[in-house]
């Protein structure tokens, strides 16, 4: 059996069409534009490009965006004072801060000092409370992201044993926690394994749904997965290729070839997870400008 490639494009763009529509039709009944401000501090060159990524969705989709780029010596005091500004500008209705940041900057002071109201990346310990307790709160968006992609594609979670490995606070716990909650396209029975788990591969065999988010290539194996079940791979790895020009090839966490051969369905990497995750960014951008929108 070969598995269904759950088309993180595609469905990306569906997502991205929605918001678009979302967008034209605040802009018609109440003169609003969303507009996103992406920080973007220093010069690391994947930051950059995802930070071009995200305006590029954004102009597809109708929404403004702007990219304030600050030196990596920046001290933290001006950054948040940067945050402070844009928490009070009625016009900026999320607010991201790309990660990491340099080493002299405290992360999570910076994430805590935006406004949960703004906070669209969904990392607020606010927004993070929310969702334990199943309040309305701004899903981090590559959890969102990788909820969004089943359900678009008639996977429904309810019921079924979802094994995520991976614990981080940006992908592995919030996907449990969203998948765990008593609602629709969730309501799952979720194990969470990690890098102290005994007997790994035993665990990631009882998965009905299985997400990777480790950080390493290749490390879910076809042995590991139940005949029929739904892979996701969230892991974005750089393997050395020297018949790419750029050097390297980007791989999962997942061993695709052998693993597309077990499993009922999987994601691509590149052209899964990643692609959903900008998206997920619009959803909570335009969110964010309806609530404004709301309190006219
Ligand atoms: N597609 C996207 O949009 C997107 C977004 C975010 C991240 N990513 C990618 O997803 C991957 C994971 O990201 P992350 O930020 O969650 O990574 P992370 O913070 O490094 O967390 C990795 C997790 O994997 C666990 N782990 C590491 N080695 C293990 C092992 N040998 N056995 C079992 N568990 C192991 C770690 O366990 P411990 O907690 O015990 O250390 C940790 O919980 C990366 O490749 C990243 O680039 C992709």
């Amino acid at each position: 059996m070969t598995a269904t490639i759950l088309d993180g494009k595609a469905t990306s763009q569906i997502i991205q069409e929605e918001v678009a529509k979302g967008v034209r039709d605040l802009g018609e009944k109440y003169g609003i534009t969303p507009g996103l401000t992406v920080i973007l501090v220093g010069n690391n060159p994947a930051s950059a490009v995802y930070v071009r990524q995200k305006e590029k969705k954004c102009a597809l989709a109708g929404i403004r965006s702007e990219t304030i780029t600050l030196p990596a010596e920046i001290t933290q005091q001006d950054l948040l004072e940067h945050v402070e500004r844009l928490n009070a500008d009625d016009n900026v209705h999320g607010i991201l801060v790309q990660l990491p940041l340099p080493d002299h900057i405290d992360e999570n002071t910076v994430i805590n000092a935006i406004s949960p109201e703004k906070d669209v990346d969904g990392f607020h310990p606010v927004n993070v409370g929310r969702l334990v307790i199943g309040e309305e709160a701004f899903l981090p968006c590559t959890p969102f992201g990788i909820q969004t992609l089943m359900i678009k594609n008639n996977i429904d979670p309810e019921g079924k044993h979802v094994v995520i490995v991976g614990r981080s606070n940006i992908v592995g716990k919030p996907t449990a926690v969203i998948l765990m909650q008593k609602k629709a396209g969730a309501n799952a029975t979720v194990t969470v394994c990690h890098s102290r788990t005994k007997n790994l591969p035993e665990i990631v065999r009882q998965g009905d749904i299985v997400v990777a988010a480790i950080g390493r290539a290749n490390f879910v194996t076809a042995d590991m997965i139940k005949p029929g079940a739904v892979v996701i791979d969230v892991g974005i790895n750089r393997l050395e290729d020297s018949t790419k020009k750029r050097g390297y090839r980007l791989v999962g966490d997942v061993d695709f070839e052998a693993v597309k051969e077990v499993a009922g369905a999987i994601t691509p990497v590149p052209g899964g997870v990643g692609q959903m995750t900008t998206a997920m960014l619009l959803v909570n951008t335009l969110k964010s400008a309806r609530k404004t929108a709301g309190k006219k």
